[in-house]
């Protein structure tokens, strides 16, 4: 019943990419940095029988129903509740130094924006929580309370894309002021009250970029995947596989930011050969992005915005 809340997305293809990497390892350990409901652990596991996976989440309800769904394979997965920037230490924690693969599968899952009460969905009425780990950090409801106007406007411009960034900080600001802000459904009034009706006929519902913009500042999400990337960057062994799935373009950014970093040569422009010891250490497996198929996408909303990238270590 709880597995059925949530369609692992391109699913077979990132088995296939991490694939090669557990294949060529005879004790194959896979870190699944979002674990979720587990949908992408489970069938790892299953393909796998001597596959080990570490897998993290900062939501303590994604842990208690993926614990569930993969009771059967317990013996084999180590849950931690952590957020994914603190990767490095995981793996310290657990005597591990290196890892034949890591997944990550970011943002929300299904089952947050399902249950109405987490605050994520515009079109249901909730409190305004929208944390993923809602047993630490400031809620969106903390926020809206207490940043100056030059600060939501930044969070909403840069994080949601908004261009009626200064309307709806304006009017966010009165509506606190005047004690009515107190629910998404006030939220996205709101925000449909500061936006042109000419500008709200066209992209969808207008709270889409504001929420959004809230729920990565709520979470940090840029920052700690800023920070995060390289941290996995580095703990894949030669041989070993780093796939990360992006659904809007400020995390595809980084991850394209960072994997291009390092799958660079730090020989001259212009060369026909690498200098010695300048040649990359990494090689995109992927070249560019890729994006989910037709099909999956007419049975799975949520793959239409996903942009999959794909790193493989070739030296130390
Ligand atoms: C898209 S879902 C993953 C779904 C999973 N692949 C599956 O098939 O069930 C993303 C999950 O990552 C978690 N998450 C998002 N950002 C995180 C972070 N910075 N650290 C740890 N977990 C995070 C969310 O709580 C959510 O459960």
């Amino acid at each position: 019943m709880q597995e059925a809340l949530h369609i692992p997305v391109a699913l077979d293809r990132c088995i296939a990419l991490l694939s090669p990497a557990i294949e060529s390892s005879t004790n194959p350990v896979i870190v699944d940095a979002t674990l979720g409901l587990g949908g992408h652990t489970k069938a790892l596991l299953s393909k796998y029988p001597n596959l080990k996976i570490i897998a993290l989440d900062r939501d303590l309800k994604a842990i208690e129903i993926a614990t569930t769904n993969l009771s059967n394979l317990s013996d084999r997965v180590v849950i931690v509740h952590a957020v994914y920037d603190e990767l490095a230490t995981v793996l310290e924690n657990l005597g591990i130094s290196q890892v034949d693969g890591i997944l990550f599968d970011l943002g929300v899952s299904s089952m947050q924006l399902d249950q109405a009460d987490r605050g994520f969905a515009y079109s249901q009425d909730a409190p305004l929580d929208m944390r993923m780990d809602q047993s630490s950090g400031p809620s969106a409801q903390d926020i809206l309370n207490t940043y100056s106007y030059g600060d939501l406007v930044r969070v909403i411009r840069n994080f949601g894309e908004e261009k009626f960034a200064t309307k709806i900080a304006d009017n966010i600001i009165k509506a606190r002021e005047a004690g009515s802000l107190n629910s998404t459904k006030d939220l996205a009034e709101i925000v449909k009250a500061s936006i042109p009706a000419p500008a709200r006929r066209t992209g969808g519902n207008p709270a889409k970029r504001t929420f959004q913009a809230l729920r990565i500042e709520v979470n940090q999400e840029l920052s700690v995947l800023e920070r995060a990337i390289p941290q996995a960057i580095k703990a894949i062994r030669v041989g070993g596989r780093l796939v990360v799935m992006s659904y809007q373009s400020l995390e595809d950014k980084i991850v394209k930011k960072a994997f291009t970093q390092v799958t660079e040569t730090n020989s001259p422009l212009g060369l026909p050969f690498d200098l010695p010891n300048s040649a990359a250490s990494y090689k995109l497996v992927i070249n560019g992005s890729e994006g989910a198929s037709d099909l999956e996408i007419e049975t799975n909303a949520r793959a239409q915005s996903m942009r999959l990238r794909a790193l493989e270590r070739v030296a130390a």
